[in-house]
């Protein structure tokens, strides 16, 4: 899998292992710590590990080809901020990355039997862009960032594989992923007000409007149950985990985390992307799989953060 060392990653590493699965990680980074932090400290040592940039496409291909692998998860991406920064790169890492991901498939000659892989819920545009109502799985692409736009490029070069070289693909459109683990983004701010909450810090969501928040461990059960699948075509699936205005996020936040009160807010200014989305397809190809609910979702994240730092290994580095 690439992207193994990141938020989503380390939820799926753990979920593999559980299965009995021997995952290789592939990830740029050196420092496991979120796989750490959510899997264990053991895990790191118990992987085969790959350091390697998704962007080279030689490193992919020797991935895939020296370790056997089955089944490719790959996470491996730049998020919104980063792409904004720099677009080119952005495009290089996410864009070209995934092409690379599916020539190592194709160089794999039909021993990788299928690739899962993360697209993401901005794809599509903000709500005004849409009927009312959650945005289904059909929906137009209508991405308002370039992130969005190589996500679309991502789906388009999955579906082209199936097309032309019958590589067998699902991909997930998540939207505000939450949970221990998730620290960057711009959709991290909901889990980094609960880190707050926690610390007993103040801390301002720099977003407003309504979202659809889904619970990390969510996301990562689709995304195994899709390696696990043997469904064919090029799939995408929306995710939906729980349509909240950011306002009441706040408040639910405060009402488990009563010491937080007062400290934590929000701008007014919204996203660009959908407030709520349709998993009607995820539910009926790999469901049934009900979303985690939020006050739930809330309570395991401050739960989680809580006992990180009853032992002294809760990561705020990107509060300070
Ligand atoms: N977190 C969300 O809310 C969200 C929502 C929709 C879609 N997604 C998608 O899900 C996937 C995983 O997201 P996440 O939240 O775990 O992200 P993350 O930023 O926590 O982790 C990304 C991982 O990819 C690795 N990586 C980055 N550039 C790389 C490169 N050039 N080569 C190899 N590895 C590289 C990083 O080291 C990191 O471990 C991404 O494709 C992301 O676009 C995330």
């Amino acid at each position: 899998m690439t992207g193994a060392f990141g938020c989503i990653g380390a939820w799926v590493v753990r979920g593999l292992l559980a299965a009995g699965e021997r995952p290789v990680a592939f990830d740029l980074g050196d420092d496991p710590w979120r796989v750490r932090m959510i899997a264990g400290d053991d895990v790191p040592s118990r992987l085969v590990i790959v350091r390697g940039d998704i962007a080279d496409r030689e490193a992919v291909r020797r991935a895939v080809g020296e370790h056997g692998v089955r089944r490719v998860v790959h996470l491996a991406a730049w998020q919104i901020p980063l792409c904004r920064q720099d677009p080119s790169r952005g495009a290089l890492v996410n864009v070209v990355g995934t092409a690379n991901v599916f020539e190592a498939v194709r160089a794999a000659a039909g021993r990788v039997t299928r690739v899962v892989y993360a697209s993401s819920a901005a794809v599509f545009g903000p709500p005004s862009a849409y009927p009312p109502g959650p945005i289904r799985d059909d929906a137009p692409p209508r991405p308002a960032t370039h992130y969005g736009v190589y996500k679309v490029a991502n789906e388009e070069t999955a579906r082209v594989y199936w097309e032309e070289h019958g590589i067998p693909s699902m991909g997930f459109r998540p939207l505000s992923v939450y949970g221990p683990g998730r620290d960057f983004g711009l959709t991290a701010d909901p889990t980094l007000a609960m880190k707050a909450a926690v610390l007993g810090r103040a801390y301002r969501i720099r977003w407003g409007g309504g979202t659809d928040l889904i619970y990390v461990e969510d996301v990562a059960r689709a995304l195994l149950a899709a390696a696990a699948s043997g469904l064919d075509g090029a799939r995408v699936y929306n995710l939906h985990g729980a349509s909240a205005r950011i306002a009441d996020v706040v408040r639910m936040i405060e009402t488990a985390w009563p010491t937080a009160r007062g400290l934590l807010g929000h701008v007014e200014e919204p996203i660009p992307f959908p407030d709520a989305l349709d998993d009607t397809r995820y539910q009926k190809d790999l469901g049934p799989a009900p979303p985690t609910p939020l006050a739930d979702g809330i309570r395991r994240t401050l739960d989680a953060f809580r006992a990180l730092q009853r032992a002294g290994r809760l990561d705020a580095r990107e509060l300070a």
